[in-house]
């Protein structure tokens, strides 16, 4: 297992290009299945999680290969219905395969795809929306078998606008028979993006991105060629990588609108931001960004940083995905700051290790209390999930001395190039192949 050594105190100082969003480029090729023509994605990332789902692809009958950042998904023919576990328990996005072998084939048997470290992160939400389309849902020895004699479109409202869920049930409803709607739907931008890509195959949705999505359903989708927008997470960290190393970065292709929460509150916590782009109109945009067009995003430390609480929540709110790397850099802001967890139970980890940089952070339920330490010296870390990870990744960076994190699989799952891109910052970053 490999292991990422940091020699922490270097002020990150250039410019870092933000990849393809992994959680937009997952939905849109299992959305590939849709399709027996050939489908064509651009500006995909290298990432674990992209590799597990084009073998997933290509196991269930779809042949896709990736070259350089573009995947091609070619003409099928004949899909299998069932996804083992082996294939599953590597990403929990793998349940995206429901969906699109719902609408094609009428049935698919599905691996459980368990707990992680996150939570125990059910499936309730997809399961539902998926009997509301007329599927029967049977779960025996593990597996969930569903199917159905085609799907009808229905109203499906959400206890709770889960990404998946929503994601799932546009996959399953594009084909299916008359009208959906989905009401309560997840408004993250990777659902606007995943309805994009949908419509550019032929599909009929429209609302993507508000919480009413309505699907009209038609016979057959075609082939398309695609570009996914640009990594809100990955951006939001390299912002918080320069808070954290008092530095200075330039960020090229990202997308400002859709990080707003955590650009405000970097702003409020004293760091100069300028946005570079199009002009744009429109509620909650910023003047001189482009909602579509990728932006460039200047970030500067010229103050110390006053502490800010956060509380994650569904978009527009403050990303959970960008929980932990807020927790970094409030254990080196002076003062005290709350950070509470809305969207997941479980989603702490990283504080443990954090404590063993010497931050001072207390975990109660579903908040953290962090007060801010002078400094952090390095330590050995181990990171527990993806975003953990960076959340330590960025501690180490700006901790005196040399760190080692372990478990860096899990930064591989949705990091592209993360030590190339830091080094290239100026960190003195290195990986150690064991
Ligand atoms: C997506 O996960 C993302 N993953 C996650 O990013 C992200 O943290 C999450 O959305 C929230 O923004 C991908 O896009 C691949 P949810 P997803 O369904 O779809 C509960 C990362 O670090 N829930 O909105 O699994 C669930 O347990 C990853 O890149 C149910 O109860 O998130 C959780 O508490 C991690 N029943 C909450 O809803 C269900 O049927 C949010 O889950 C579904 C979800």
């Amino acid at each position: 297992m490999d292991k990422i050594i940091i020699n922490g105190g270097k002020k990150l100082r250039g410019t870092v290009r933000i990849s393809g969003s992994k959680n937009s480029a997952l939905p849109i090729l299992f959305a590939s299945l849709l399709t027996d023509e050939t489908v064509i994605i651009k500006n995909v990332p290298s990432l674990a999680d992209i590799d597990t789902t084009i073998s997933f692809l290509n196991f269930i009958g779809k042949p896709a290969v990736k070259i350089g950042d573009t995947v091609k998904a070619d003409k099928s023919g004949k899909y299998k219905h069932i996804a083992p576990y082996d294939l599953v328990r590597k990403m929990r996005a793998s349940v995206l395969i429901m969906g699109p072998l719902l609408a094609r084939l009428h049935k698919v048997s599905v691996s459980l795809p368990g707990g992680c470290a996150i939570g125990a992160r059910p499936i309730d939400i997809h399961l539902d929306a998926f009997k509301k389309l007329g599927a029967n849902i049977e779960v025996k020895e593990g597996f969930v078998h569903t199917s159905s004699k085609g799907l009808l479109g229905n109203t499906i409202k959400f206890r709770f606008p889960s990404v998946g869920a929503t994601e799932n049930t546009l996959l399953a409803s594009v084909l299916a028979k008359g009208r959906t709607k989905i009401l309560n739907a997840a408004k993250e931008p990777e659902i606007e993006d995943l309805a994009n890509f949908l419509n550019a195959m032929g599909a009929k949705v429209s609302g993507a991105g508000t919480s009413t999505i309505v699907i009209d359903g038609v016979k057959k989708l075609h082939g398309a060629t695609y570009k996914v927008i640009p990594d809100r997470i990955e951006a939001a960290t390299y912002l918080i990588a320069a808070a954290i190393t008092k530095g200075e970065i330039v960020l090229e292709n990202a997308n400002p609108n859709h990080i707003k929460a955590v650009i405000d509150k970097l702003k409020k916590s004293g760091m100069t931001i300028e946005i570079y782009g199009k002009t744009l109109t429109g509620e909650g945009a910023f003047v001189g960004a482009n909602n579509y067009s990728p932006s460039t995003i200047k970030i500067k430390w010229t103050k110390p940083l006053k502490p800010q609480n956060i509380f994650t929540a569904v978009y527009p709110g403050y990303p959970t995905d960008v929980q932990a790397q807020w927790m970094a850099l409030m254990s080196l802001t002076k003062g005290k700051s709350e950070i509470k967890e809305t969207v997941f139970e479980n989603r702490f980890m990283h504080a443990a290790e954090l404590l063993r940089l010497g931050a001072n952070v207390k975990v109660e339920g579903q908040s953290a209390f962090v007060t801010g330490v002078e400094s952090l010296s390095g330590a050995p870390v181990m990171a527990s999930d993806l975003r953990a990870g960076a959340a330590l990744v960025l501690a180490c960076l700006a901790a005196k001395g040399k760190s080692v994190i372990s478990r860096v699989y899990h930064l591989d799952r949705g990091y592209e190039s993360l030590e190339k891109k830091l080094k290239k910052l100026g960190a003195n970053i290195k990986r150690q192949q064991t």
